[in-house]
């Protein structure tokens, strides 16, 4: 990748279509290639305008960070909308802001290590499930989708995916899928009202929409208090006005949590777990911490901290596969990055994945090297070179969560099992909103 150039180019692409089915078909390699000779910025012509597209850390942190104010999130997350409401990752403005506020204790330290039982009661189920499939051929990703999937129930409602959880979990499978995919490529939004995707859709988000509402009433009248999202969103009060969280806001909170939390994490995991598969030196050293820090106990919060290689594989497997691949803003007013003007309304996208993997920024970028990440390393690294979470004020809430999550179950999963990867099924990057193995990633379990 050649560095931004003093004009910020344009990349023109077809005569009519200009770069929009480049984009659409596959963002992530449509940037890897492009920036080869356009450098880390450029603008890529589009049917009636041009989107603005950055792996460089000065813009990414302008947008994000010090200039947030003028770049609102931009319109695919109004089709998130239509499934998430008014929720943490799709509210803008004042009602963000409330919400956020009110619901940031949930996310503390302290919450967190109550949630983390629940968290590794379900892991030791699911891997005395997977150990059933022990000599077979699994994919990997779907696999990590359907624990991380458990987990997120567990941690919003205190039960695994049964009964009632089941509908709900289909319900927001569908609706997730139907809204990434009008959000990636809005080119299709019409065509999903005359096939019937769009009934589809709304009956699912009917579905589940009951469902949750049955479930947050049925809370209300119990008097037993547990320690999940739930209860502790429930609890939660607006600190101006004193009162609680109303009903359609508390449940489009909770969809949100489940969404933005179980897929990113799951395909964290699959991803790192699929570099792993073909550095056996690097999966031996994290099994010698595992067995040096636990032994064959299971680990307890405080031993998280114990782990940093466990945390450092983590950490680097999403730099070179961060399940958020790219984040859209638009700039709501005309701006000025370094000597360049950025107009009004022009679309910006934070390309994290060609970020994490600048030629400027890191040294043989796409190696896997988890030594990036000792704390020394890490500490003296700019932060805006690595943002698997995002930046300034919309970073990601669940952080803390999340890699407490990937923590917990990345040594576990080494304990039990060898991940021998299936060398003849090629693994495909396909971004959707996270950034996902097209066709899976096929192990041979062991
Ligand atoms: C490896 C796992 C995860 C990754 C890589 C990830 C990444 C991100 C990123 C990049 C953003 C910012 C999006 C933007 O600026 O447009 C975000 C926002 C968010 N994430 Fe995560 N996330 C992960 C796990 C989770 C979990 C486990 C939860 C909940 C339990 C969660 C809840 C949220 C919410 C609610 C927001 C919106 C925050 C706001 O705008 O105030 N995420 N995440």
């Amino acid at each position: 990748m050649s560095p931004a150039t003093p004009t910020i180019p344009v990349y023109q692409g077809h005569w009519l279509f200009k770069s929009a089915f480049q984009i659409q078909k596959n963002p992530v390699h449509f940037f890897e290639e492009k920036s080869k000779t356009l450098g880390d910025t450029f603008y890529a012509a589009y049917p009636g305008g041009k989107v603005l597209i950055s792996a460089n850390p000065g813009l990414i942190k302008q947008v994000l960070q010090t200039n947030h104010k003028n770049y609102p999130k931009d319109r695919g997350y109004d089709q998130l909308a239509l499934m998430l409401g008014q929720g943490l990752v799709t509210s803008k403005g004042a009602m963000w802001k409330k919400q956020r506020k009110i619901a940031q204790p949930t996310f503390h330290k302290k919450n967190l290590e109550n949630l983390f039982a629940a968290m590794t009661e379900i892991a030791h189920q699911y891997i005395k499930e997977l150990a059933q499939k022990k000599g077979q051929i699994v994919d990997i990703s779907q696999e990590m989708m359907a624990v991380t999937a458990r987990i997120a129930m567990k941690a919003l409602f205190s039960s695994d995916i049964e009964g009632n959880l089941k509908e709900i979990y289909h319900a927001i499978s569908y609706a997730q899928e139907f809204v990434a995919k009008r959000a990636i490529n809005p080119m299709i939004i019409p065509w999903t009202r005359l096939n019937g995707s769009l009934r589809k859709f709304n009956r699912h988000r009917g579905v589940m929409n009951g469902l949750i509402n049955n479930l947050i009433e049925t809370r209300q009248q119990e008097n037993d208090s547990k320690a999940d999202f739930l209860q502790m969103l429930l609890e939660a009060r607006y600190e101006d006005t004193g009162e609680p969280m109303p009903l359609d806001l508390l449940r489009d909170e909770l969809v949100t949590i489940f969404s933005a939390g179980h897929e990113t994490s799951a395909n964290g995991l699959a991803w790192t777990l699929y570099l792993l598969s073909q550095h056996p030196e690097i999966t031996q050293k994290l099994r010698q911490e595992t067995q040096q820090v636990l032994g064959d106990r299971t680990p307890s919060f405080s031993d998280l901290k114990q782990m940093p290689y466990t945390r450092q594989v983590i950490e680097e497997g999403m730099r070179l596969y961060p399940p958020v691949w790219g984040v859209g803003r638009y700039a709501r007013e005309a701006d000025q990055w370094e000597d360049h003007h950025i107009a009004s309304n022009t679309i910006v996208i934070c390309q994290i994945f060609s970020l994490h993997r600048h030629p400027d920024l890191w040294e043989a970028p796409n190696e896997f090297n988890p030594d990036r990440f000792e704390t020394e390393k890490a500490k003296a690294r700019p932060s805006t070179h690595y943002l698997p979470f995002g930046a300034g004020p919309r970073m990601c809430i669940g952080n803390h969560f999340a890699m407490m999550e990937m923590q917990l179950l990345l040594p576990l999963l080494l304990r039990h099992f060898d991940f021998e990867l299936i060398k003849n099924h090629p693994v495909v990057l396909e971004p959707m909103i996270t950034l996902r193995p097209k066709n899976g990633i096929l192990m041979q379990l062991k």
